[in-house]
């Protein structure tokens, strides 16, 4: 039998296959049975394929198609007043340094994508364990009460990291640990399909009062750089990441989630004033992106933090520190 818990969430609400007009058990069970799960997947199906599946005719099929995408909203307008409703839902993380918080004009925030690029070492990587962390905590000390969702692709996740960072925030390690869901990408076939095992999850956590808040993925790149190499590839690897990308997008959109993923690049002192972003992703990355923060290195645990190319915050750069506590002021 196929899962019957597959619901999604549309505006807040949970709805699931069988609240699309026409559906009802029997027709629900036998698209799930094919992988049709969620409401989405339905939306951009054609009648053909699901008229086949469904053992329904052409025209129910093409009906219920479009009820489907009604009902994601896909592909239709939204008023104004819809979108501003959608805007005022934004929650922001701090990042533990209230510089770096005011570079982002209040923290990372949900409903976008936040790129953290930079050389090896240049904090990526801690920034996300102690996001995972100030998540967790209440919203007047600039969390979101949220639980987490980590895909990682160069087994950096260090649960022993939160562990330090829980503690100095005063959090119960265990507890904090808890909330966060991680799993290996092996490449990056897996790390796309993820994407959609952590929707399944998501709603699931969402129905157990624990909503996701934060999805990192850390790193965005690596496993398409290392899998496609030459020129000939490019394209096919640009056009994965960018489905890729736009899967994280809906799933921020959907859960009222911040999205966060990292980007190594090459460490070039004239590249800082250029373009430090031409190695690798390319403009796909840049284009997606909502919030790109360029990371470097600086004395000891210093480290200096560039917004780049944000369409509605100043360019700025500020100082913060990585210790053992995570990150903070300088
Ligand atoms: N427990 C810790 N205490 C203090 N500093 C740490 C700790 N763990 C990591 N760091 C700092 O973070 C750096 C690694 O940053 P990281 O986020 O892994 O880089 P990347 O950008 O490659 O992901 C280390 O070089 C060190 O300066
Ligand atoms: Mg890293």
């Amino acid at each position: 039998m196929a899962k019957k818990d597959v619901e999604e969430v549309v505006d807040g609400k949970m709805v699931d296959l069988e609240d699309l007009p026409g559906v009802g058990p029997a027709i629900a069970e036998k698209l799930r049975e094919a992988g049709f799960t969620t409401i989405e997947a339905v939306a951009v199906a054609s009648p053909q394929e699901l008229s086949a599946v469904a053992e329904i005719g052409e025209s129910t099929a093409a009906k219920i198609i479009t009820a489907a995408r009604k009902l994601a909203n896909m592909g239709g307008f939204e008023s104004g007043e819809k979108l501003l409703e959608r805007r005022q839902s934004i929650g922001k993380i701090t990042t533990g340094s209230k510089a770096l918080d005011s570079l982002l004009g209040g923290g990372i925030e949900t409903q976008a994508i936040t790129e953290l690029f930079g050389e090896f070492g240049s904090g990526k990587t801690q920034i996300c364990h102690q996001l995972a962390v100030n998540v967790q905590l209440p919203r007047d000390q600039g969390g979101l009460e949220g639980s987490v969702i980590v895909i990682d692709t160069e087994n950096t996740f260090r649960p022993e990291r939160i562990v330090q960072m829980a503690e100095a925030k005063g959090l119960d390690p265990k507890e904090v640990l808890k909330n966060i869901y991680v799993a290996q990408a092996y490449n990056s076939n897996h790390q796309m399909l993820l994407v959609d095992n952590a929707k399944e999850l998501a709603q699931k956590l969402m129905k157990d009062g624990k909503p996701v808040r934060l999805l990192i993925v850390d790193s965005l790149t690596s496993h398409f750089r290392a899998e496609y190499v030459g020129r000939g590839t490019l394209a096919d690897r640009q056009q994965k990441l960018n489905k890729h990308l736009h899967d994280l997008m809906r799933f921020g959109e959907i859960f009222n989630a911040a999205i966060v993923v990292t980007n190594q690049v090459q460490a070039k002192p004239d590249a800082y004033y250029g373009d430090p972003t031409r190695p690798i992703g390319g403009h796909v990355v840049a284009h997606t992106a909502t919030f790109r923060i360029y990371l470097k290195k600086s004395k000891g645990e210093l480290r200096v933090a560039r917004l780049i190319d944000s369409p509605h915050l100043p360019e700025g750069e500020v100082v913060f520190k990585i210790t053992e506590r995570g990150i903070e002021d300088k």
